[in-house]
């Protein structure tokens, strides 16, 4: 239609014109309106990801790189969301103790929210990138101290960051399934349900992930020890809505093929399961589809954030694993991406979970039997207190128990107990007493923390 007068095009019947054409401008600019000839087809990945049920295609931000205008050109038109790469950790939101430092999280947060991007929230509670001052802290100070971070810098963020990987990394790696050892843990297997807990008071409206690698192959004993952990929370009533699986498919782990049932296996546990640190070493246009179908064809798969946006923004910069070139051009990856959000979920695939893990659980060797191992709290006195432990399903068992420094056994019974070097992990096999034995427990101070059993396993 044209406007005789001026040669103009004109609206129909639309008193705001103008408000029209900025309106249908953003739309473009934020990449919803298709273009002649991609009918239907999104032209961005935030977008695209968006017309998947809501899911996010987020990545990592350097607030340092803000000021690049070839990156925020990226950023902003293909992302709708980000995760702070290193300014919302410990060691940047609280370099003394309780003196909290916020801006260079601020201004990426800004950033975000003011062109409509969700934020994952990245860290509150973690063994690395601690400052200094907390690195040297142990106990119950520590606890504290970890209690006080959660809770100040939650609040400080609190209606911005839409989730939060409350905790990152908690785990070990290799077969062990056991807890990674750090100076948190030692302050009691308790401390990550603690920083949930205390996350959830300070900002109830955001979600709480726990995030953590090498948990993308469902077999992995890490996988299944994660797993156990979220299940064991969700059935306590623990506050926890999300797993983070960074998927970080460089420095030699690659893509399993088992990935979609360890998504969907996670989502039956009642959690959303977000893709959170992706990068694959040579970025193969195949394992980006795979993720990408993987997490579509699950519900609860929400959304997935690549770990920077060009090659030359990527913490493994050598093995240019991300969906951009370091100039900032669209890499064969980043087609097959945003041709598979497009296509949408995929037909077929595993889309119901099993209900049980389908492997052998990590405490028990293969061929081996299973066998559980519980605590009965004994006498407590004012320095010490006594712990007993049943074995069930095998009289052949190896049970593991972590003790929190201070605390140190000083009498056992009926078993035969060896002690690591630090003297707070020991492992326990039968002496011919039967399976029940017993221990003293000298609390040298610490009077609140309790054994944990890590494993118990049969040969
Ligand atoms: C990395 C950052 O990308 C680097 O810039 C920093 O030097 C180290 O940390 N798992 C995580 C992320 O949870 O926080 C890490 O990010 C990568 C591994």
């Amino acid at each position: 239609m044209s406007d005789r007068s001026t040669g103009a095009a004109t609206w129909p019947r639309l008193k705001r014109p103008a408000l029209v054409v900025a309106a249908v401008g953003l739309l473009f600019a934020a990449g919803v309106v298709a273009l002649p000839g991609t009918a239907g087809a999104a032209t961005t990945l935030g977008a695209s990801a968006a017309a998947r049920d809501g899911r996010f295609f987020g990545t990592a931000v350097a607030a340092g790189k803000l000021s690049d205008s070839a990156y925020t050109t990226i950023l902003d038109r293909e992302f709708n969301a980000v995760t702070p790469e290193n300014e919302m950790k410990i060691d940047a939101t609280e370099p003394q103790q309780n003196q909290f430092s916020y801006a260079n999280a601020d201004r990426i947060v800004a950033h975000a929210r003011g062109l409509g991007m969700q934020v994952r929230g990245h860290t509150l509670a973690w063994h690395s990138q601690q400052p200094g001052w907390m690195q040297n802290m142990s106990g119950s100070a520590l606890r504290q101290a970890m209690l006080n971070h959660v809770t100040q810098v939650a609040t400080h963020f609190r209606g911005q960051v839409a989730w939060w990987d409350v905790v990152n990394e908690a785990f070990a790696d290799g077969s062990s399934g056991a807890r990674r050892d750090s100076n948190l843990q030692r302050t009691g297997n308790d401390w990550i349900e603690a920083a949930f807990t205390a996350a959830r008071a300070a900002d109830p409206n955001a979600k709480l992930c726990y995030n953590d690698y090498n948990t993308d192959n469902w077999t992995a004993a890490k996988t299944q020890a994660v797993y156990r952990m979220v299940q064991d929370f969700k059935n306590r009533g623990v506050p926890i809505d999300c797993v983070g699986l960074q998927s970080h498919f460089t420095g030699g782990s690659s893509y399993p093929s088992n990935y979609r049932t360890t998504l969907s296996s996670f989502a039956a546990l009642g959690v959303d399961v977000h893709i959170t640190e992706l990068d694959i070493t040579n970025a193969p246009a195949t394992a980006y589809t795979s993720v990408t179908n993987d997490c579509l064809a699950v519900a609860r798969c929400r959304g997935i954030t690549v770990w920077g946006i060009r090659d030359s923004d990527s913490w493994r910069s050598g093995e240019s694993p991300l969906l951009f070139t370091s100039s900032g051009g669209k890499k064969a990856a980043y087609t097959s991406v945003l041709t598979a959000l497009n296509n949408g979920a995929p037909p077929t695939g595993p889309t119901t979970p099993p209900t049980t893990p389908p492997t052998v659980p990590p405490t028990t060797p293969p061929g081996g039997g299973s066998c559980t191992a519980s605590i009965t709290p004994g006498t407590v006195w004012a320095d010490r207190y006594n712990t007993t432990v049943t074995v069930t399903g095998s009289t052949t068992w190896t049970v593991t128990i972590d003790i929190t420094a201070p605390q140190k056994v000083s009498t056992t019974w009926n078993g035969t107990f060896t002690w690591s070097n630090n003297g707070n992990t020991m492992t326990i096999k039968p002496n011919g007493s039967g399976n029940t034995f017993g221990f003293t427990t000298m609390t040298n101070g610490n009077t609140t923390a309790r054994p944990r059993i890590t494993a118990c396993t049969t040969s």
